[in-house]
C-alpha cells in the first residue's frame, strides 16, 4: 500500500485560524501532517490533538520565516519520513499591516516583503523541489502548491499600501509558477480570501453577533474544505484561482 502522502502548513499560528483548520481536514482526509510556525507549543498541541484522532501530525517549529529557515525546516521534514512524499502544501503565513501610507516606516515595508514575499519564495522552491521527481498521483499530478490571499491580493485600499504590496507579490508569484510548474504537472493555486474569517483574533476584536453569523464572516474550516477540494482536483480541470466570500460580503 502507499504510504500517507504528507501535507506541509506554514503558518499555524495558535491553531484557530486557517492553518489549524486545513492541518485538521487534511489530517482527517488521511494527509500525514508537517505543521510549521513559530512558536511550538501551540504546534505540540495541535500535532498531539491530530495524533489522538488517529493521524500522523509532527510540530515543525521555527525562530522566524527567514529564507533559510524555511529552507531548513523542509530538511527536518524530509528527515522524518524519509520515504514520504510531500504532495500538498500551503503558505498560510502573513505579516499583516493597516495604516495610512505616511505612517508606513521602512521595517513594516522590509517585514511586509520579507514574510509575505521573500519567505513566499523559499517556501515554493523547497514545495516544488519536493513534488518534481514524484510519480504522477491519481489525479495525474505530482503536487499542489496553495497560497492564502486576501482582498488585499487584488484590491488596495486606504490602509493597505504594504500589505496589499506583499499580496499582491505572493499573487504574482503564484501565477508565474502555476504557469512555469504546470506543464511537469504541478499545481499552484491561490486562493483570495475575500472577507474577515472567524479566528479567535477576530473573536476578540468583533461582536459576539459578527462571530456567530456565517452569513458575514468566513470559517476557518470551510477555507479548509476548498483547499482540500482544490488538492483533489485533477489535471484535466483545475484552478489557479479561487476567491471565498461569505453570501452577505457588501464589498
Ligand atoms: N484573518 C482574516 O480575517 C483574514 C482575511 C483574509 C485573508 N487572511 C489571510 O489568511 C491567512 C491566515 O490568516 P488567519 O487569520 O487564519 O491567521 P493569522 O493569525 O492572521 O496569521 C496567519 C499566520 O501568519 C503568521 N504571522 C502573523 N503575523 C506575523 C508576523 N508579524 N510575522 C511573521 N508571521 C506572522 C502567523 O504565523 P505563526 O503560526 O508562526 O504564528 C500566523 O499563523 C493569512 O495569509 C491572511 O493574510 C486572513
Ligand atoms: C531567524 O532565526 C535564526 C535562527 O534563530 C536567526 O539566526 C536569524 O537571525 C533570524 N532572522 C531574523 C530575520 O530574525
Ligand atoms: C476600503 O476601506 C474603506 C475605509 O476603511 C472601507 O469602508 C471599505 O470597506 C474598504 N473596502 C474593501 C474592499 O475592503
Ligand atoms: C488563540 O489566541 C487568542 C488570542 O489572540 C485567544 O483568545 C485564544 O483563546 C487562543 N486559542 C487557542 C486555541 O489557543
Amino acid at each position: 500500500m502507499a504510504s500517507r502522502p504528507i501535507f506541509v502548513v506554514a503558518g499555524v499560528g495558535n491553531a484557530s485560524g486557517t492553518g489549524g483548520a486545513s492541518a485538521r481536514v487534511f489530517s482527517n482526509a488521511g494527509y500525514r501532517v508537517a505543521l510549521i510556525a513559530r512558536g511550538s507549543d501551540n504546534l505540540k498541541k495541535l500535532a498531539g490533538e491530530l495524533t489522538a484522532a488517529g493521524g500522523d501530525a509532527v510540530a515543525f517549529p521555527v525562530a522566524n520565516y527567514s529564507y533559510q529557515e524555511v529552507q531548513t525546516v523542509f530538511g527536518a521534514i524530509r528527515k522524518h519520513w524519509p520515504d514520504g512524499e510531500i504532495r500538498a502544501a500551503l503558505w498560510n503565513a502573513a505579516h499583516g499591516t493597516w495604516k495610512p501610507f505616511l505612517d508606513i516606516t521602512e521595517e513594516e515595508v522590509d517585514e511586509s516583503l520579507e514574510i509575505n514575499v521573500k519567505s513566499a519564495f523559499a517556501f515554493s522552491r523547497e514545495a516544488i523541489l519536493s513534488f518534481k521527481d514524484l510519480s504522477l498521483n491519481d489525479n495525474g499530478k505530482r503536487g499542489t502548491l496553495i497560497f492564502t490571499g486576501a482582498t488585499a491580493s487584488a484590491r488596495g485600499n486606504t490602509t493597505t499600501s504594504v500589505f496589499a504590496a506583499g499580496k499582491f507579490g505572493l499573487r504574482a508569484l503564484s501565477q508565474s509558477l502555476a504557469k512555469e510548474f504546470g506543464k511537469q504537472n504541478i499545481h499552484v493555486t491561490h486562493a483570495i480570501i475575500d472577507g474577515a474569517i472567524a479566528t479567535d483574533r477576530q473573536k476578540e476584536r468583533r461582536d459576539p453577533e459578527w462571530f456567530a453569523n456565517a452569513d458575514v464572516r468566513l470559517d476557518p474550516e470551510s477555507i479548509a474544505k476548498s483547499y482540500l477540494y482544490l488538492a483533489g482536483q485533477d489535471r484535466s480541470a483545475w484552478t489557479w484561482e479561487l476567491d471565498l466570500r461569505p453570501a452577505h460580503e457588501k464589498w
